[in-house]
């Protein structure tokens, strides 16, 4: 596991599109071989998403050769309703990049048959594998909408919502709790651990007590983010605020490491410069 510390939220998300677009760059994406990316949505990857639109924006980058698949996606929300991760993705990222609508994949929580979809989503994902899954956690560790206590050999279902989980999505439909929707369709911790590289993001101070669990505790269904310590490559990306509850030893450990980690996010030549 790596464990990668900057000062704040903006150079973590920095951090994570450097990360995102080296790994499609060294991919060398083409019609016959896509680079498959999971992706989740929240307050969280905002700033990802804005610095991987510049990267594309200035050329760095190119979307047209690669996959994605969204984490989760509330059921019963119309696709077109403000707050549905559909919206979401389009709005603050998909319409800015050259993705083909078709390659972008989110869960349709409007199915007739839901547990179809999950199934269908599932297989989806199987049979492209993904290269790299981004994930991020709520403050209760749950990493897309697998609440405490989820298994952490789950695959894609329907899920029923934790009363936290409502109350902390509540800010995204007018602090109304009966506004926000009880269940999902999400993919499980497995389906996340089938990826060949996870990278979760996770800032801020409420979100210390999480990431202290996810890392310096044992692997407990209770907090399911803590399920990556058992993945072969995960990197954790975090602001400060969100080590507050790290050992100090842990944190200088990393911090220590940054050297390393940060020749990971050393510019490569664009995209262009790979065309064969
Ligand atoms: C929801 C999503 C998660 C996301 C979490 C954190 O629960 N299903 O995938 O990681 O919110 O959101 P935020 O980044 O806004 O804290």
């Amino acid at each position: 596991m790596r464990l990668v510390i900057l000062d704040e939220y903006n150079l973590a998300s920095e951090w994570a599109a450097k990360y995102i677009r080296n790994r499609i760059v060294q991919f060398m994406p083409g019609p016959d071989k896509f680079f498959t990316l999971g992706l989740p949505t929240g307050s969280t990857p905002l700033g990802c998403y804005k610095k991987l639109i510049e990267y594309h924006t200035s050329g760095d980058i190119s979307f047209k050769y690669v996959k994605t698949f969204n984490m989760d996606e509330y059921v019963g929300l119309p696709r077109d309703h403000p707050e549905s991760y559909h919206s979401y993705m389009w709005n603050n990222f998909f319409k800015h990049i050259d993705i083909d609508p078709a390659n972008a994949h989110i869960l349709d929580g409007n199915a007739p048959d839901l547990q179809k979809e999950c199934e269908a989503f599932e297989q989806k994902l199987r049979s492209w594998g993904i290269d790299l899954f981004v994930g991020g956690i709520g403050p209760d560790g749950h990493i897309a909408f697998n609440e405490p206590g989820s298994s952490l050999v789950s695959r894609t279902r329907v899920k029923t919502l934790a009363k936290d989980t409502i109350v902390a999505n509540a800010r995204f439909f007018g602090n109304d709790l009966s506004k926000v929707p009880t269940m999902t369709l999400t993919v499980g911790v497995g389906t996340v651990m089938d990826a060949r590289e996870v990278m979760i993001l996770i800032t801020g101070a409420h979100k210390a007590f999480a990431l202290y669990k996810a890392i310096e505790e044992g692997v407990n269904h209770m907090w399911t983010v803590s399920a990556f310590q058992q993945h072969p490559r995960t990197i954790f990306v975090c602001d400060e605020d969100a080590t507050l509850e790290l050992r100090v030893k842990t944190v200088k450990y990393f911090k220590g490491l940054m050297h390393v980690h940060n020749k990971l996010v050393d510019p490569l030549h664009s995209m262009k410069d790979y065309k064969n």
